[in-house]
């Protein structure tokens, strides 16, 4: 099944040099599954023609209030969500002061629906105290606002004004269209990637881990409703786009973002592959080859911190939900079960380091978990994106009900 199966995306496009953008969004949202039904304001068709979102689409776009009878309440009616993509200063004007003077307006005001703006535009409209006294109106009723992203502007200026990518703000879309919403305002903390240690300047010793399985867990917290900060270690991997995300290199700075982050969390995702070893000394200046004298070069390493075993006390004081993994080469059951329970987790899912299609730097896993009563589950071989849902489908089922959230 693909992730907006049967969903129904209202598009709303006001004129911007970035409408194209919105067209190759549109793409997206078919590839994942969705029907999209296209509004074109009067000034978007300057930008960019109807045939492009009806070749993408299959269907006709809607322009005019008068073109269809009804339309203005049928299409806000019928969607799952409206998303407004471009979001020009003007467009977020009218619909700060609920005006209903053309097709686009009027079937965002008609409908009920989640409602995510994706305003762009230059830079000094963006922060003029207008346009923010329009956003924040529009947040005060509810709307989603998503951007607009700092970066260079097609009038040769730079500055916040960008509209989103469509990789953007398709999680975004996702997180509006989401059932499962068990983490709504459930504070959840989730750790990906290697950690490096630095032998001297130039030099580091770290990990194959992507970051992948970490990256997965955080999209699917922060697209379920939680808030979520990411505590990432170096990884190639692009960044999910929800959540906050604290970058760090070595284990120490892990363990101190993660100390600040765990203060008022709910659930920790502990997925980052912690080097555990570290030079005992680390050398100031680079090492020369010459100091081995041609024999070679011994190493002196040293444990480094244990972030679950040095957060055990404070999480379990604070009833702090805690996933963590196990990544093994032999006896992974009776390894996985001695680790959650030296590690003070409440579920823990191992995997195999050496199964191909398994493990570091591939995009899919073979998960078994065990849980605190000692139940053993084990998961089919999936993609890391599905296995992050189905963590979070257990995670969501053991943990409290919060009153009043
Ligand atoms: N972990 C941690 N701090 C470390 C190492 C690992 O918090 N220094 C966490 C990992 O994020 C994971 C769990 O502990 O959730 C188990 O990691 P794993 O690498 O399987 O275990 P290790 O403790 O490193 O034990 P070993 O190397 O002996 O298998």
């Amino acid at each position: 099944m693909r992730p907006f199966d049967g969903r129904r995306v209202l598009l709303v496009v006001s004129g911007g040099i970035a409408a194209y953008k919105s067209a190759i969004l549109t793409r997206r949202l078919i590839e994942a599954g969705a029907g999209v039904e296209v509004i074109l304001t009067a000034s978007a068709e300057r930008f960019i023609g109807r045939v492009t979102f009806e070749g993408i689409t299959g269907r006709p776009v809607h322009a005019s209030l008068w073109d269809r009878p009804m339309a203005h309440l049928d299409l806000g009616l019928e969607a799952d969500v409206v998303v407004v993509a471009p979001a020009t200063a003007n467009l977020i004007s009218r619909l700060a002061v609920g005006a209903a003077d053309d097709l686009a307006t009027t079937a965002v005001l008609a409908s009920r629906a989640p409602v995510i703006i994706c305003p762009a535009m230059n830079t000094r409209m963006w922060e003029h105290p207008i346009t923010q006294a329009n956003v924040a109106r529009l947040i005060d009723v509810g709307y989603g606002i998503a951007g607009p992203a700092d970066g260079p502007l097609a009038e040769g200026e730079s500055g916040p004004g960008r509209l989103l990518e469509p990789e953007e703000i398709l999680p975004r879309i996702g997180r509006a269209l989401e059932t499962a919403t068990g983490l709504r305002g459930r504070k959840v903390v989730a750790t990906a990637g290697p950690t490096r240690t630095a032998l001297d300047p130039v030099r580091f010793i770290s990990n194959r881990s992507s970051g992948r399985m970490g990256f997965a867990l955080a999209e699917a917290a922060w697209r379920r409703g939680g808030e979520v900060t990411l505590i990432s270690g170096p990884s190639r991997v692009p960044r999910p786009a929800g959540p906050d995300v604290v970058e760090v290199e070595t284990a120490g700075e892990m363990l101190a973002a993660l100390e600040t982050a765990l203060t008022d969390a709910d659930i920790l995702l502990m997925a980052a592959a912690v080097g555990d070893f570290e030079p005992a000394r680390a050398a100031d200046s680079k090492i020369k080859k010459t100091s081995g004298a041609g024999k070679g070069f011994e190493l002196a390493l040293r444990a480094g911190p244990d972030l679950l075993l040095e957060t055990r006390a404070f999480r379990e004081r604070k009833g702090i939900f805690t996933l963590g993994f196990a990544l093994e080469t032999e006896d992974l059951l009776t390894r996985g079960r001695e680790k959650l329970e030296r590690k003070g987790m409440h579920l823990v899912a191992v995997n195999s380091a050496v199964e191909p299609g398994a493990g570091f730097e591939s995009e899919t896993n073979r998960i078994t978990l065990i849980d605190r009563s000692g139940r053993v589950e084990e998961l089919p071989l999936a993609k890391k994106t599905e296995l992050a849902d189905e963590l979070l489908d257990r995670i969501e089922a053991s943990i409290p009900a919060a009153a009043g959230r």
